[in-house]
């Protein structure tokens, strides 16, 4: 491989190119397994050769020893092909280091691999050793999205944060309660061929929460903003849970100007008397001890069992972005939810491709109430994610990724 930077720092890291050569693919002209590691440890020395040296470690008489590395395999590359590897900085411990490495085709800009690799400092005598602070001044503080990609929408009354990227039909991505937009990251990140726009909704994530004004109808106007200030006409509507009933709002006020819907661990019931006076139960928890309460009787009936024993970190990542939301944002949540209208009687007028996805182990809309939500829709197709609970985007971010290309590839373009 021969490798060239291009100027795209992330973090102090800068992206690096590189060309794949024959002797790295196997009897069928792809990359072979082994390869990408490689592949992805000589970007990583490219991009420390560019930026801060790569003696970074040496001189500070530490050594990053690899823990663990996972790679996500998502298209063949063959001889030739020129992948722009970047890396992003997921954690960064007082002895370790979690990065993220993205390798993407330029011809296509399709993504080819990811690589999520954890280190541990370790001395001369091999001992875990803490951080050096040039080390940790590198490889900067966590970043839940890469640069740019992130801006902050002005509608007037209320400022959205937004994720876009990419071009192409729009795909808008709504996350559900008591989230934030980066649920959909994985998806924001993969779905090339479409202008992937991921919002905070009011009171959520790094927008404005206001101390009022909280209901779906609020919802779905704000996002018709969103749309008519990115001069985005139509858009296919994804919705996770509370963002499925934010998108049946949508559909309900602005269906000219949708394309299709997903609908993902979602219902389309409103609440009975029993889950309404549950919200009001959630209510008092946050406005008396705060979000970090709301987190602790939530996450676990967010994500399935297998995560919960197979993906301790998300755990605690959902526990944090839970944590850290407004507090006036979740009671108002709460509010639009308990009185939200119910979404069953528009369901037989949907006429856009609609797409019915459902973590398996999905114990607050299960896989049979997804199964009677797309039967009550015409021509709706439903996939179950297996493994996954309710926050099946963020669980099996692949699977997810994989399914809603498929649906997006049907899709009549514009
Ligand atoms: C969500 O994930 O948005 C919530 O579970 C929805 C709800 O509580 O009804």
């Amino acid at each position: 491989m021969c490798s060239t930077s291009t100027p795209t720092p992330v973090n102090q890291l800068p992206a690096v190119e590189i060309t794949v050569y024959p002797y790295e693919c196997d009897a069928f002209g792809h990359v072979n397994e082994a390869a990408y590691l490689q592949l992805f440890e000589r970007s990583r020395w490219d991009a420390l050769a560019r930026g801060p040296g790569q003696d970074l470690f040496a001189r500070h008489g530490v050594w990053p020893a690899v823990r663990r590395a996972v790679v996500d395999y998502h298209r063949p590359a063959s001889p030739g092909d020129v992948l722009r590897v970047d890396v992003e900085v997921k954690q960064v411990g007082r002895t370790s280091l979690t990065l993220r490495q993205r390798a993407v085709r330029l011809a296509d800009d399709g993504l080819v691999a990811e690589l999520e690799i954890v280190f541990v400092m370790i001395d001369r005598a091999g001992k875990p050793t803490p951080m050096p602070e040039e080390v940790a001044r590198v490889f900067g503080a966590p970043r839940p999205t890469r640069p740019g990609e992130t801006v902050r929408s002005d509608l007037g009354d209320i400022t959205l944060a937004v994720d876009a990227r990419g071009d192409g039909p729009t795909l808008l991505l709504v996350h559900g309660f008591p989230l934030d937009r980066t649920l959909w990251a994985h998806q924001v990140a993969t779905l090339a061929g479409w202008r992937r726009i991921a919002p905070d909704l009011r009171g959520a994530g790094a927008s404005d929460a206001p101390d009022a004004g909280y209901s779906m109808e609020v919802y779905a106007d704000d996002l018709a903003r969103l749309l008519d200030r990115l001069r985005v006409e139509r858009a296919v509507v994804a919705g996770l849970s509370m963002g499925g009933y934010v998108a049946f709002e949508f559909w309900r006020r602005h269906r000219a100007r949708v394309m299709g819907l997903v609908l993902a661990d979602t219902r389309a019931e409103a609440d009975t008397p029993e889950a309404r006076r549950g919200r009001d139960e959630l209510i008092k928890v946050a406005q008396t001890h705060g979000a970090a309460a709301v987190a602790d009787r939530m996450v676990p009936k967010l994500l399935g069992r297998s995560t919960r024993r197979a993906q301790p970190h998300l755990v605690e990542e959902v526990h944090a972005m839970v944590a850290r939301a407004p507090v006036p944002g979740l009671v108002g949540a709460l509010g639009a939810m308990r009185d939200r209208p119910d979404s069953t009687p528009q369901l037989a007028e949907i006429d856009v491709p609609t797409l019915v996805i459902v973590g398996e182990e999905d114990e607050l809309t299960p896989p049979p109430l997804a199964r009677t939500l797309a039967a009550g829709i015409p021509g709706a197709a439903v996939t179950t994610i297996a493994g996954a609970g309710h926050l099946a985007p963020l669980e099996a971010p692949t699977a997810v990724s994989r399914v809603i290309a498929e649906f997006l590839e049907a899709i009549p373009r514009p």
